[in-house]
């Protein structure tokens, strides 16, 4: 089975409380059950994690190093932010999938600059949970053309 590290950055725990004009009313253990679902569709394995704290996302990139085969994740704030981000994807060389729920570009110009955007393999925003999920068939799609 292959696997995939899905990784939820800061304030996405709060999702169904947090803006839900801006990011929806479902809860994060709604999108990762739905996730979870498609991932034994798709016969894939995951690991997924929820961190407000820019270090522990560097040390689960880190660490998947010797688990995963491909990364999907929301940076969330520290998508404009951070350089260690990038900078551990970089050093761990698996290929991630960088996944919003709103279209970055159509909001205030802070959130137009990603820093993770240049070391993704793609980038999949706008579509709500379903930016997630999509991103899932993504790195499914990824596994399989690696295999050939
Ligand atoms: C977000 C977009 C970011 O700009 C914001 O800081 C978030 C969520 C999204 O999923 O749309 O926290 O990554």
């Amino acid at each position: 089975m292959k696997r995939v590290l899905i990784i939820h950055g800061p304030n996405l725990n709060l999702l169904g409380i947090r803006e839900p004009e801006i990011y929806g009313s479902f809860k994060l253990e709604e999108l990762d059950q739905d996730l979870e679902k498609l991932a034994k569709e798709l016969d894939l394995e995951l690991q997924i994690v929820q961190t407000n704290h820019e270090g522990e996302i560097v040390e689960t990139i880190q660490k998947a190093r010797n688990w995963a085969e491909v990364i999907i994740l929301n940076p969330a704030g520290y998508t404009h932010t951070s350089v260690a981000i990038p900078d551990a994807l970089r050093a761990v060389g698996l290929p991630a999938i960088e996944v919003h729920l709103t279209n970055v570009h159509a909001r205030e110009d802070f959130r137009h600059h990603s820093y993770v955007a240049g070391v993704a393999a793609g980038r999949i925003m706008g579509f709500g949970s379903d930016s997630y999920l999509l991103a899932l068939r993504a790195a499914e799609k990824l596994l399989s053309a690696s295999n050939e």
